[in-house]
């Protein structure tokens, strides 16, 4: 099989990989917010930020961990005040989402950085829901909301803003545990996440990005998570790996984001080609974009670049997000049978 590098078969590679299907299944929508977009809101919303232009806020985003992004990317998403203001972020997202042929997108987002804000429930989610129906009608997109808690907070208050989301719970399908993940295992949210599932929500929890592969174990076990988000630190534990491949647990892997915030050194050193050899149903995405240095295809771009990664990989990791999607089954089925177009080249 010919590795697809960009160096050997530059527009070839680049638009193969643009045109497989791909669901984006990890993507935390306020880390959409583009340093433009952020300087525009802050204006139209009478905020004065602490950096003088675009490129100052740029040079700011140089990150040594997860707690270091966290703090910028907080302070970022002040500036999102009004129904408009989620509505435009998410519309931004999917018009670059749509170019690089993603057709399904489940979009994190943290009520509680906004709610803390004096912003209602009720906007953060009514702007970010019209965006997902209007992502369809615009882009063909099929899109859903996923409402994370902030794992540096209490329980307590995960069932507060649980509690606060119910009059809108038919516009999000599933809750996620976000944030700082040293210090805070996913024991500490088992209350919240059992009420979760009792209402029919899925449940998802960032795992193994920072934290050990025990809080991957805690993650399926104390919260039943369906889908682990990052979870590479896996490798780290031969038993952990055999049992999530077992029961094809899907991983959704951020390489950018593991870069930026120095999870591994350089894109040549993830370990992605190691989870796909131990047959963990790994799928890409962008994280934080705005970020992060690139959206979905552009992490894909840089590991076939980087990576020993073939036509047949690429294949597998479109197929992988399609079937770890949320989406209904029938819609599944039929962008797996796109896929198998495109794959095959008819
Ligand atoms: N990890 C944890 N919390 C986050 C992230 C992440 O990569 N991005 C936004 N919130
Ligand atoms: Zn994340």
């Amino acid at each position: 099989m010919t590795p697809l590098a960009r160096s050997s078969l530059p527009t070839v590679a680049e638009a193969f990989l643009r045109s497989l299907p791909k669901a984006e299944l990890h993507i935390h929508i306020e880390g959409a917010l583009e340093p433009g977009a952020l300087f525009e809101m802050a204006r139209r919303n009478g905020i004065d930020l602490p950096y003088a232009s675009v490129e100052a806020l740029r040079a700011a985003y140089a990150f040594t961990d997860l707690q270091s992004f966290l703090d910028i990317y907080y302070a970022g998403a002040a500036v999102l005040r009004t129904e408009v203001d989620f509505f435009d972020l998410a519309m931004a997202y999917f018009e670059r989402a749509a170019a690089d042929g993603v057709v399904r997108a489940e979009l994190f987002f943290d009520p509680q950085t906004h709610t803390a804000r004096g912003v209602a429930m009720g906007t953060v989610i009514e702007g970010l829901a019209r965006a997902c129906r209007e992502a369809g009608a615009r882009h063909g997109i099929s899109a859903d909301l996923i409402l994370c808690f902030l794992r540096h907070l209490s329980e307590e208050e995960a069932f507060q803003t649980l509690e606060q989301a119910l009059p809108y719970r038919g516009r999000f399908i599933g809750v996620g545990l976000d944030s700082s993940e040293r210090g805070h295992p996913p024991e500490k949210f088992a209350r919240v996440f059992a009420r979760a599932g009792e209402l029919g929500l899925h449940r998802v929890a960032h795992a193994g990005e920072e934290g050990p592969p025990a809080y991957i174990e805690s993650a399926l076990d104390v919260l039943r998570a369906e889908r682990i988000d990052h979870g590479v630190r896996c490798t780290e534990s031969p038993d952990l790996v055999r049992r999530l491949a077992a029961a094809g647990t899907p991983l959704t892997v951020c390489p950018l984001s593991n870069v930026k915030l120095c999870v591994f050194p350089d894109l040549a050193s993830h370990n992605l080609p190691a989870l796909l050899a131990a047959g963990l149903k790994v799928n890409l995405n962008s994280d934080d974009p705005a970020y992060f240095g690139g959206y979905l295809l552009d992490n894909w771009l840089g590991c076939f670049e980087a990576l020993p990664l073939t036509r047949a990989d690429a294949v597998t990791l479109a197929r992988n997000s399609l079937e770890a999607s949320f989406a209904p089954a029938a819609e599944r089925q039929a962008w797996l049978a796109q896929l198998d177009m495109a794959a095959t080249g008819r």
